[in-house]
């Protein structure tokens, strides 16, 4: 099949890369970098099935140049920024990657009659008041408040697929993802596991933000992307979580990565960032039932991977 991918030099894009290439797909990836890195890919731009393209999905000129990138089978849209640090310095880049690019990454899809996949996320839901989180709960989100940015592109990036499966007929798919982590996470994007590892990693005391009470859950990528790819060809038209449901609290995390790296770093505890959830975890039932996917990487299996790539980076 021919894919087409936004956002392919990311942290979830370059596992996608490498998936998709090694299935013996043809892959046209994109990115502008504006998060990602070349590195991410390094090892797969002399693929001969990969063609790999700078270009932004929201730019003004995106469309014309991605028309003369053929006609794909499949098109996947995970270009965003996706990290609270990286959203809230660059609000109107992400914003405009929930909004403008999806709808470019629609037109694509329309304009090849192609399957289409959108990575939203759990920030859907916001600071949730219902645990665990099923896909038929709304959300409570802040329009206005500071992590907006990032919640309302998504929210309205949901909608726009909606609307191109409703009025055109786009065969589209919505995977809500929760945290997911593994090699290639952009060290510095401040989310929860490359900001312990880094510090772990060198010593420094481990920043925990409110009293460490608050819950995350965390899914290993290849079990994401092993659920992406069979939400990306199932007929479901309505967004469906992906992500582990197994739920720990940060100050336990925290715990697990000292005791996995066998730091000697201290805890260090922050005020908590306004709007930041308190839990996190989602009812994954819809997804064992329709694509019979779960994830299967433990926690620690996933850590020491992840601690064993992030030691050649630090
Ligand atoms: N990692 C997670 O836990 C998680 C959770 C929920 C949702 N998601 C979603 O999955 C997708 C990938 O996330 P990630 O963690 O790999 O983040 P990432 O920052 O590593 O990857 C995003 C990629 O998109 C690129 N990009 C951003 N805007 C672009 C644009 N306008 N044009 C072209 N490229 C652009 C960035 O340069 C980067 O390479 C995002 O849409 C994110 O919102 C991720």
């Amino acid at each position: 099949m021919r894919y087409l991918l936004s956002g392919a030099a990311g942290f979830i894009g370059s596992h996608l890369c490498e998936r998709l290439l090694g299935e013996g797909h043809e892959l046209v990836g994109f990115d502008n970098f504006i998060t990602g890195a070349k590195a991410n890919i390094a090892h797969l731009v002399d693929h001969p099935s990969f063609r790999f393209e700078e270009a932004d999905a929201a730019g003004a000129t995106f469309l014309a140049e991605a028309r003369t990138w053929g006609q794909f089978d499949v098109v996947l849209h995970f270009a965003s920024l996706a990290s609270p640090k990286h959203y809230l310095a660059k609000p109107i880049e992400t914003l405009e990657s929930g909004s403008t690019a999806t709808r470019n990454m629609l037109e694509l899809t329309r304009q090849s009659d192609a399957k289409y996949l959108v990575a939203s996320t759990s920030e859907c839901y916001g600071d949730p008041l219902e645990h665990p989180q099923k896909e038929t709960y709304w959300g409570n989100v802040n329009p206005v408040g500071p992590r907006s940015c990032y919640d309302e592109s998504k929210r309205y990036a949901e909608a726009m697929t909606m609307a191109y499966h409703r009025f055109y007929g786009s065969k589209t798919a919505i995977a809500r993802i929760f945290n997911t982590y593994g090699p290639r996470m952009a060290l510095d994007d401040g989310r929860v596991v490359p900001a312990f590892l880094e510090q772990a990693l060198t010593g420094k005391p481990l920043s925990i933000f409110g009293d460490g009470t608050q819950t995350r859950s965390f899914c290993y990528v290849s079990d994401l992307v092993d659920g992406l790819l069979r939400l990306a060809h199932s007929d479901e038209r309505y967004p469906t979580n992906l992500g582990n449901p197994a739920e720990i609290t940060v100050g336990e995390f925290a715990e697990r990565i000292r005791t996995l790296t066998g730091t000697a770093s201290t805890i260090e505890y922050h005020p908590l960032p306004e709007n930041d959830p308190q839990r996190r975890r989602p009812d994954i039932t819809k997804a064992k039932t329709l694509l019979g996917w779960e994830p299967k990487v433990v926690l620690e299996d996933g850590l020491r991977e992840t601690i064993a790539y992030f030691k050649t980076r630090v």
